[in-house]
C-alpha cells in the first residue's frame, strides 16, 4: 500500500507513526482492545475492538451506562484465508465484549466479509450489522432488538 498527497509527496511514514501512537493511547485506556494472528513473527490476520457509550435509541430503553462494541481492523492476509482464522480471531473478541457486559456488538461489512458475520449471528441493521449480546426486552421485538 502506498499513500501519497497532492499528486506524489508519499505521506505513508508520518500516518504511520500518527496510527501507531493513536492506537497505542488507545489500547492503554482500555477503550481499544486488538488481536494479532502471527505466523512466526509475521503479522497474518487482525481485529480490533472499540468500546463506545450507546448512543440512546430512539425508544430510549438504553441506560446512560451502558455500552457497545464497534468491531474494525479485521483483516486476513490471502494465503490464510478460508482456514478460520477471523472466525477464531472474533470468538476471542466476542469473549472480550461479554467479559465488558457490552449491550451488543456493531460493525461495516465489506461484500468479502457479510457471510463471516452472519455465520456468526450478526444481523443486517440500517446500513451496519449488529450482534445484540443482550436479550431484548419482551415489549422490544422485530427489528427494534437488534438495538439491544
Ligand atoms: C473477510 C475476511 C476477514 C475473512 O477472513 P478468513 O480468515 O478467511 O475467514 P474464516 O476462514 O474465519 O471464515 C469463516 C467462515 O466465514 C465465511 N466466509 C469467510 N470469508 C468468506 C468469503 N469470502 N465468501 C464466503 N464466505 C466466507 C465462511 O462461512 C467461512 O467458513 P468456511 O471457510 O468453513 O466456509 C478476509 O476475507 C479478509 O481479510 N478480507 C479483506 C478485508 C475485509 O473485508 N475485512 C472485513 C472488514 S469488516
Amino acid at each position: 500500500m502506498r499513500i501519497v498527497k497532492d499528486g506524489g509527496i508519499p505521506e505513508e511514514a508520518a500516518l504511520r507513526a500518527g496510527l501507531e501512537a493513536r492506537f497505542a493511547r488507545s489500547i492503554a485506556s482500555g477503550k481499544v482492545a486488538a488481536w494479532l494472528c502471527l505466523d512466526g513473527s509475521r503479522p497474518v490476520a487482525s481485529a480490533a475492538l472499540r468500546i463506545d457509550p450507546c448512543r440512546p435509541g430512539a425508544a430510549g430503553r438504553l441506560a446512560a451506562a451502558d455500552r457497545e462494541g464497534y468491531v474494525f481492523s479485521v483483516y486476513t492476509a490471502a494465503p490464510f484465508r478460508r482456514q478460520g482464522v477471523a472466525a477464531a480471531l472474533l470468538g476471542l473478541l466476542l469473549e472480550e465484549a461479554r467479559s465488558h457486559g457490552l449491550v451488543r456488538l456493531r460493525l461495516h461489512p465489506t461484500d468479502d466479509s457479510r457471510p463471516l458475520y452472519l455465520g456468526l449471528g450478526f444481523a443486517d441493521f440500517r446500513g451496519t450489522m449488529v450482534l445484540p449480546l443482550r436479550d431484548p426486552p419482551r415489549r422490544c421485538l422485530g427489528p427494534r432488538s437488534a438495538l439491544y
